[in-house]
């Protein structure tokens, strides 16, 4: 006979194990977990060889990233955004500035995914891992 209760608590373990730690609970996401899309790397590069490559080089973002170990994404786009291109800081739009953030975490090995990277949602949550 089926046994309801029986039932009922696998569905409830089963629920447990296979939600993977700290999903859906806004903690414990960092850019290895796919938080930008291929289209902002695409349309971060000409932007970045345009404003970026002339004084940095990519080696020069390890080191940087590194230095950001630990803290959100936000942190590290508020920085580029108010001291970068360092002839013109601010000069960028916006989004330009995100896509650059998403090309310079791809170049750097990080995974592209579905989600899309944007400072008015979820960068804040997002953590900056060393590469
Ligand atoms: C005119 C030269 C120049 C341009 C163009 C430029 N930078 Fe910089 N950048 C600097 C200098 C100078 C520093 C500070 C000294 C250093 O750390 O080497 C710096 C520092 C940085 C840092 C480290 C900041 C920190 O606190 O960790 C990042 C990240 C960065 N730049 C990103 C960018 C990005 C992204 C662009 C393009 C939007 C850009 N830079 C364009 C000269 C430039």
């Amino acid at each position: 006979m089926f046994n309801t209760k029986k039932a009922f608590f696998c569905w409830v373990v089963s629920l447990l194990c296979v939600t993977p730690v700290g999903a859906g609970f806004g903690q414990g996401k960092t850019v290895d977990d796919g938080v930008f899309t291929q289209s902002q790397v695409d349309a971060g590069k000409p932007v970045y060889d345009n404003s970026c490559k002339t004084c940095h080089d990519m080696r020069f973002y390890r080191d940087a990233l590194k230095s950001w170990d630990g803290q959100p994404v936000l942190w590290m786009w508020e920085a580029i955004l108010g001291t970068m291109p360092a002839d013109n800081p601010g000069s960028l739009m916006l989004e330009e500035y995100t896509d650059v953030v998403a090309y310079i975490l791809a170049e750097n090995g990080f995974p592209v995914g579905e989600e899309t990277l944007d400072p008015d949602s979820n960068m804040g949550d997002i953590l900056i891992v060393s590469p």
